[in-house]
């Protein structure tokens, strides 16, 4: 009864939405478990390239089920829009299915999350802006509404949204000075959302639980990255939610047991949307270079994305945190042609050498890298499909990243699209 999970190793954008869906072929369902719309994966198959924030990467299979499982924080809109879309594409969307428990991201959500960034000024987290935070919050406050609310209009949602939209306009009205949310509106919406995500809701718990008691494979969809983690990231540079190995258990209601692989996704270097500190940031015209030749430009808010080099240090961590059983390496072709490649094996502040990736972030923020620099290689890996294919500089390079890291490369991706792939060694077994 094998669960295997696919986690974003560094600040998120690793490629997990490739990976996903190159693997969901031997699955039965793909399954959300934290995170919200924040979300951006991109998917390149023969079917089209598409870009999902809440509907998992499983749905171009025959055979694979999407679930959101109750860590997810839904957006109603944007989660209609997305099957609309997939559906006018050909994609089935009737294995679809969302958990009874996953929270509802509400207007005020949005709205909050906007004003809290603009008053925080130059210490703002640099968020995506789609209420992700504040409907954490809701949850943790025990003031959200879920998605079950939504079939009980007059019972419970009525109730609970009336409790809520007092105390949130209060907080809208007297400290930010913008006008109160009309309960009528809001309501209303809900009773749209209702009547479209009736058909989709599940126990999905207990979906997960009877595949995995038939012997089934099922692929966890992680969304952000280890190091975005609201526990283990650089706080508080970091999403609201546990984007690593721990949340794939609470997201889903999923005992640790079940989860026999935890794959770490990698970039062959790093990058990062936002603020927080990222010691192997590159800067300057080879920054502007790498961003162009990677066209690094975010999914869901089409911000730039801060690059740097390959950092093992933050590597290791996160493959602690994980207890990665596998590495995937994506975007290697990106670095064909460079005349060097380095890797950030340590760090050092005010000159003492610092091993670890630290938990303070000024610290972090002070964490000067120390690099060791490869050949690089002339010959393209890109659109590789066999490691026999790749240049021994890039091989060498992959090598180097396992030793530091220090878990084995079981995939590596060569392009966006699902064929440009290297299987190292069987994953789902
Ligand atoms: P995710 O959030 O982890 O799913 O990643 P994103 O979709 O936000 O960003 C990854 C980007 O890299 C997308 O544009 C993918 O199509 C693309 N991509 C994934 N793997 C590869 C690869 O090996 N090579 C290249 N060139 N692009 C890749
Ligand atoms: P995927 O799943 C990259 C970042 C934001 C910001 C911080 C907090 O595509 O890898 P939030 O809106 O979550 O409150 O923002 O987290 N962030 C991501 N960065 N990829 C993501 O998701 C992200 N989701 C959130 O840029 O720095
Ligand atoms: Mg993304």
């Amino acid at each position: 009864m094998p669960a295997y999970a696919v986690i974003g190793g560094q600040w998120g954008d690793e490629g997990k939405g490739k990976v996903i869906d190159y693997l969901a072929g031997s699955t039965s369902a793909v399954v959300r478990f934290a995170g919200g719309p924040n979300a951006g994966h991109t998917v390149v198959n023969d079917k089209g390239k598409f870009q999902l924030h809440l509907v998992p990467s499983g749905l171009f299979w025959p055979d694979a089920c999407a679930i959101i499982g109750n860590g997810v924080v839904i957006d109603a809109d944007v989660l209609l829009g997305e099957l609309t879309e997939l559906d006018s594409r050909g994609i089935d969307t009737s294995r679809f299915y969302v958990s009874e428990r996953a929270h509802l991201i509400m207007p005020y959500h949005i709205l909050l999350d906007q004003l809290e960034e603009e008053a925080k000024g130059s210490a703002a987290i640099g968020t995506t802006g789609r209420g992700v935070g504040p409907a954490y919050t809701d949850k943790i406050s025990r003031l959200g509404i879920r998605v079950g609310d939504l079939l009980d209009l007059e019972g419970s949602l009525a109730s609970r949204l009336e409790q809520t939209l007092e105390f949130k306009n209060q907080i809208i009205t007297k400290i930010y000075g913008k006008e109160p949310l009309e309960f009528d509106t809001v309501f209303q919406l809900c009773t749209d959302w209702a009547e479209q995500l009736a058909p989709y809701v599940r126990p999905t718990e207990q979906i997960v639980q009877d595949m995995l008691d038939q012997g089934k494979n099922i692929l966890l969809e992680g969304a952000q990255g280890t190091l975005l983690d609201i526990d283990h990231g650089s706080y508080p540079y970091v999403t609201s939610s546990s984007p690593s190995i721990g949340g794939a258990s609470t997201g889903l209601g999923l005992s640790p047991q079940s989860i026999t692989g935890v794959l770490g996704v990698f970039k062959a270097y790093s990058t990062r949307v936002g603020g927080g500190p990222m010691p192997s940031e590159m800067h300057g015209q080879m920054a502007e270079d790498l961003r162009e030749k990677a066209q690094e430009f975010g999914v869901t808010t089409g911000r730039a994305r801060r690059v740097g080099w390959f950092d093992a240090v933050a590597g290791r961590y996160s493959r602690e945190v994980n207890g990665f059983t596998g590495l995937v390496l994506t975007r290697l072709d990106i670095l064909d042609g460079f005349e060097s490649v380095k890797v950030c094996v340590g760090y050092k502040v005010d000159g003492h050498a610092q091993d670890r990736f630290p938990s303070n972030t000024n610290i972090l923020a002070q964490c000067e890298p120390v690099f060791e620099e490869w050949p690089g290689w002339d010959e393209p890996t890109a659109s590789a499909t066999s490691a026999k294919q790749l240049p021994a500089n890039a091989l060498a390079y992959v090598r180097r990243i396992e030793e530091l890291v220090g878990c084995k490369v079981q995939i590596i991706s060569t392009g966006p699209s699902r064929t440009e792939t290297i299987l190292v060694e069987p994953v789902i077994v």
